[in-house]
């Protein structure tokens, strides 16, 4: 009678498949499991820079932060014409491309406002009774 052997053979086979499904679906969970466990990208200083947070922000990011670190940016004070100035120094000899206007003129403005001459380049100095009391 060859039915057992049969019988045999196909528990064989099922339990082979099922071993075959169960390896796939490790391999495959286990790059799901790492997604899940790794922390969600959060915009940080050191990823978005220290530029403050007014409309055109992202675009002198994204043109501003390429070549040099965007404190270099952020340090400087100045008019209009003084960024504008800067802008095509960079164009003329530092490989700096050029920006449709519209683009120009939202950076330009962004500069100028938040980092115009007026601004102060460092925090106010501490109140006296925040100081530290020299013992
Ligand atoms: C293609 C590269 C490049 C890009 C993009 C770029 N810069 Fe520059 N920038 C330079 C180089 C090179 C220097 C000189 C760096 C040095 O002296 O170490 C510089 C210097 C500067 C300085 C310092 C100037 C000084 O007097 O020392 C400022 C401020 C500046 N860039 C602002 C900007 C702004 C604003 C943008 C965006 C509109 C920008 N940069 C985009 C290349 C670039």
């Amino acid at each position: 009678m060859r039915l057992p052997g049969d019988f045999k053979h196909a528990v064989e086979s099922v339990l082979k498949i099922l071993a075959l499904l169960l390896f796939v679906l490790l391999i495959g969970a286990t790059p799901l499991a790492v997604a899940q466990t790794t922390e969600p990208i959060v915009e940080t200083p050191q990823v978005a820079g220290s530029l403050i947070r007014a409309p055109g922000w992202e675009l002198v990011h994204a043109h501003c932060s390429g070549c040099h670190s965007i404190t270099l940016v952020t340090s400087q004070r100045g008019e209009r014409p003084f960024w504008k100035e800067l802008i095509r120094w960079m164009q003329r000899t530092q490989n700096l491309w050029q920006f449709e206007p519209a683009t120009e003129e939202t950076i330009l403005n962004y500069l100028a406002t938040n980092y115009g001459a007026g601004r102060p380049q460092r925090r106010a100095p501490l109140a006296a009774d925040l100081l530290p009391v020299a013992r």
